[in-house]
């Protein structure tokens, strides 16, 4: 159990060490009056607490360069930064979705970098920038499949070490999980969270193939002696 703590002010919460605000929180009334993403990111998505629970367990090395796919409102951004100290660049096809970013990393005390774009527009050159590439329920149209498995392989072209994607549990999500199996190292995982409340669902963490020269060597070795 968490450390009981008193929360500055009222409709504010607070999951895996980070607050978060609610929508009737006065700042994000006030700005959903200006700011309307239209891509659904209007809200942490319960499958980013997936993601924090899941770093909890496999951490992330201390100063990563890190990327959040589909951030919205950035909450796997925020986490990555105040729990890791990451460099974190948080993407999203939908500028809207910044002005709430801004003010979650604020409230953290974190610093994010932003990128407009679609996730198809990175190229492996951009994404040589990053060794890990995160996203929570980024893969919810089964038109985000394919272009999706496209990003981890120019990451993992561009050097990027791990491709983590948390949901909860959609069909496009498990394609995606099959097509990548193809080509990468998958490991799929049931996965729950207990912060702000039970949630569960899936963790994908996907890894560039193990190269099998080691193992080929030993055994040409081992024939030699015969
Ligand atoms: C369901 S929301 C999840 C937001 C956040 N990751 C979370 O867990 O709270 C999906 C986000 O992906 C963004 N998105 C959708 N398609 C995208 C694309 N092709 N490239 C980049 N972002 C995209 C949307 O604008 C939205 O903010």
């Amino acid at each position: 159990m968490p450390k009981l703590e008193r929360l500055p002010e009222p409709n504010i919460y607070q999951a895996y060490g980070i607050y978060f605000l609610e929508s009737k929180h006065r700042l994000i009334r006030r700005l959903k009056k200006a700011y309307q993403p239209s891509v659904h990111g209007h809200k942490a998505w319960n499958a980013s607490f997936l993601l924090m629970d899941y770093l909890q367990h496999e951490p992330l090395a201390k100063r990563s360069r890190v990327l959040e796919v589909g951030c919205g409102w950035g909450p796997g951004a925020v986490f990555c930064a105040s729990r890791f100290k990451a460099r974190v660049t948080a993407l999203d096809i939908d500028k809207d979705v910044f002005p709430f970013l801004d003010v979650m990393a604020a409230l953290n005390d974190v610093d994010i970098a932003h990128m407009t774009s679609r996730f198809e527009k990175l190229t492996a050159e951009d994404l040589s920038a990053f060794d890990v590439v995160v996203g929570s329920d980024v893969c919810f149209w089964d038109k985000m499949i394919k272009p999706l498995n496209r990003l981890v392989s120019r990451a993992f072209d561009g050097g990027v070490k791990r491709f983590i994607v948390t949901d909860p549990g959609r069909p496009p999500f498990y394609e995606f999980c099959d097509l990548a199996r193809k080509k990468h190292d998958v490991e799929l995982m049931e996965w729950y969270a207990t912060e702000p409340e039970y949630f569960a669902g899936e963790v994908v963490e996907i890894r560039p193939k193990r190269k099998r020269k080691r193992k080929r060597k030993a055994g040409k070795a081992a024939a030699e002696k015969r």
